[in-house]
């Protein structure tokens, strides 16, 4: 959906361009082209090892040179308010917000977010960010209930109860360490002939707890809320996600910045566009394509929902 994004974009020299998930540098290089040596990209990501990787993708030249400014940051994209604030700039004309977690740092064992390599419990995008907790915590000393509510309410596990119980209860003989040894306690709870299909049977466990142990949905409804509130008259914010309960914060935000309100003055009709700032662009959420899924099988999942701040003028 490459195209798609940088079509909603529309990005052009001299603009202020924030990818909020910076991760890779993939779609930054290609905003970063777009501003053709002039204006400032403000790349942000959660962990400090990904906006250290972006940093040296970037600078190594891969964005067609010029003189953009560039402002890359360890920050939550909650924080662009205050980051633009500090930059001496009024608000973005690009976001691009590519939600959840990168598989460069899924194949790093030592992060704990992968349950077929064996790692320290962690799964945390920066585990010196204060309000986060390792899944080890979690697992260890979280009540049965909240255990069994995130892995079923974060990621639809049909077994979360029992996948809950079986937690507390193996954490009395010995408490959890490791990501395999979580992955085993999981993998357990699910019927014989069900522990060999695809996807594997902890993906959805792992990825509840990483939810957790991040309080991530707080900060994608904190974080979409302040993107869109950072927006100049004419610039837009893209959403990509992967998690049907993130797509649904972000439908519910685009349609309480951008529906027409009520007006009480008028009798005759309910709704009206007067003193509404952003529109949000086409209906439902665009999907890849079957070409696009078949070179890249995580894509399937992919939500790309546009929002767009209306020009003072209109
Ligand atoms: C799917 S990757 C982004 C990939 C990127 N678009 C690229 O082209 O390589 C998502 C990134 O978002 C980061 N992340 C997760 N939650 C975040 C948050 N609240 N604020 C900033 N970054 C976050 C993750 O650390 C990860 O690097």
């Amino acid at each position: 959906m490459v195209a798609e994004i940088l079509a909603r974009l529309n990005v052009s020299p001299g603009q202020v361009v924030c990818d909020g998930t910076v991760g890779g540098a993939g779609h930054a290089i290609e905003l970063i082209r777009r501003l053709n040596g002039k204006g400032t990209f403000i790349g942000l990501d959660r962990d400090p090892g990904m906006t250290e990787r972006a940093r040296i993708r970037i600078e190594a030249g891969e964005t067609g040179g010029g003189n953009a400014r560039l402002v890359l940051r360890t920050a939550r994209y909650g924080e662009l308010p205050e980051i633009l604030a500090e930059e001496g700039l009024k608000g973005a004309d690009a976001v691009l917000l590519d939600i959840g977690i990168n598989s460069i740092q899924v194949d790093d064992a030592a992060r704990g977010f992968s349950f077929s390599k064996e790692g320290p419990l962690d799964g945390r995008y920066n585990p010196s960010e204060p309000g986060t907790r390792p899944v080890s915590e979690l697992v260890n000393t979280e009540e049965e209930e909240n255990l069994s509510r995130w892995i079923r309410e974060y990621s639809d596990e049909r077994f979360a109860r029992k996948i809950a119980k079986r937690i507390v209860e193996r954490r009395t003989e010995r408490p959890f360490e490791t990501t395999t040894d979580l992955a085993e306690t999981v993998v357990a709870c699910y019927p014989p002939a069900k522990r060999h299909l695809k996807p594997h049977p902890a993906t959805r466990t792992f990825q509840a707890l990483r939810i957790a142990a991040n309080n991530e949905l707080h900060h994608v409804e904190a974080g979409i809320r302040a993107c869109i509130e950072s927006l100049n008259p004419g610039g837009a914010l893209c959403v990509i996600s992967y998690h049907s309960g993130e797509d649904r914060i972000a439908k519910r935000l685009f349609d309480e910045f951008g529906s027409p309100r009520s007006d009480p003055s008028n009798m005759y009709s309910a709704t009206t566009w007067e003193g509404v700032d952003y529109r949000v662009e086409s209906r439902g959420a665009a999907k890849p394509g079957a070409e696009e899924v078949a070179l890249n099988p995580r894509a399937r999942s992919a939500r790309l929902r546009t929002i767009r701040r209306q020009e003072a003028s209109e």
